[in-house]
């Protein structure tokens, strides 16, 4: 790939440039962000890192889109976090008019690209992306599974003492609080888990793991988390840069699968040259389908904010 955009020089978007670079996912990454010298500062800084680290791609910052034209992926981390005071309907209301804008300039300079959005609430700012753009549902994707997935996974891990190489796991529906974990197809080297923790003690991890985004805030103060997320969104990137075809839950815009239609939902994908190249329909519990349901409404009641 000749190209690839970090929109959002802040802790995701600067970290997940720093990941693409370094595994040389593209020619060349541009970071943008509204902040004077800010994603020129961060990415000169990245690009003098280049032959200590060993990579070729070139990192490039910039205020405005023309250094952009003809990216294949953006990744969307702009916006704002939300501050003292500040209710979730204007956070949505601001992030939507960020959104807003940088859908038009990416449609505008790069219209064939696909879009991995990051920013949160995710569901609801891809569905914005999709509406701005006009692109159809293999390019507007959103990550928060993948980032969801790998928290339960590194619990599990822990608790088990083993590799977290060898588990498997997928979680379904909103991001955070509404996720709906698959415990029936989570293994570790194959094994089901359920064979090898209490319910109990699996439904605590799955709590940490749906509260795991506002224990990463509490901790660090102020800001949120960035490790984590930035390296799913880098994840995704690859699928696509790398045509790996794989299989990643991931927030599609869902045609009737699962029973919904017209909302971004996370679900297992297939990732690939030309993005979302499916979406695979897990079999579900009754209580499943509940949740999932739940997290749907959840979504639509948030997209509901939304004034475009
Ligand atoms: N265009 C480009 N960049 C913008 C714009 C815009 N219109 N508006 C704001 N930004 C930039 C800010 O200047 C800031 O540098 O977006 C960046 C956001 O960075 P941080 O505040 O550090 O936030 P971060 O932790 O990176 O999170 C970004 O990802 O995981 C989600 O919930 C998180 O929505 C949040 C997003």
């Amino acid at each position: 790939m000749d190209k690839i955009t970090v929109v959002g020089a802040g802790h995701v978007g600067a970290t997940a440039a720093q990941r693409i670079a370094e595994r040389e996912l593209a020619r060349e990454v541009v970071v943008v962000d509204i902040l004077e010298g800010v994603p020129q500062g961060k990415a000169l800084d990245q690009w003098e890192s280049a032959p200590v680290e060993g990579f070729d791609t070139m990192v490039t910052g910039a205020q405005d889109y023309e250094q952009t034209a003809g990216s294949g992926v953006f990744v969307v981390t702009a916006g704002l976090a939300r501050k003292p005071g500040m209710s979730r309907d204007d956070l949505v209301q601001k992030n939507t008019e960020i959104i807003r804008s940088v859908s038009e300039a990416i449609a505008r300079y790069s219209p064939d690209a696909i879009i991995v959005m990051v920013t949160n609430p995710l569901d609801v700012m891809a569905y914005v992306a999709k509406a701005v753009t006009g692109f159809p549902r293999e390019r507007v994707i959103g990550m928060a599974g993948i980032l969801d997935t790998a928290r339960f996974r590194s619990f599990i891990a822990m608790e088990l003492d083993v590799s977290v190489e060898d588990i498997q796991a997928l979680v379904l529906g909103g991001h955070g609080d509404s996720m709906v974990p698959i415990v029936s197809t989570v293994s570790v080297g194959g094994i089901p888990l359920t064979q090898l923790l209490s319910d109990e003690r699996i439904e605590a991890l799955v709590e940490r793991t749906r509260k795991g985004g506002g224990e990463i805030v509490k901790l660090l103060g102020t800001g949120s988390a960035y490790y984590a997320p930035s390296a799913g969104a880098v994840q995704m990137v690859e699928a696509i840069a790398r045509d790996k075809k794989r299989v990643l839950p991931c927030a599609a815009w869902l045609e009737g699968e699962y029973g919904l239609d017209g909302l971004f939902l996370g679900v297992p994908c297939k990732l690939g040259a030309t993005g979302l190249e499916g979406v695979i329909e897990v079999k579900l519990s009754d209580a499943e389908r509940e949740a999932l349901g739940a997290s749907a409404e959840a979504v639509r009641g948030t997209m509901e904010l939304v004034q475009l």
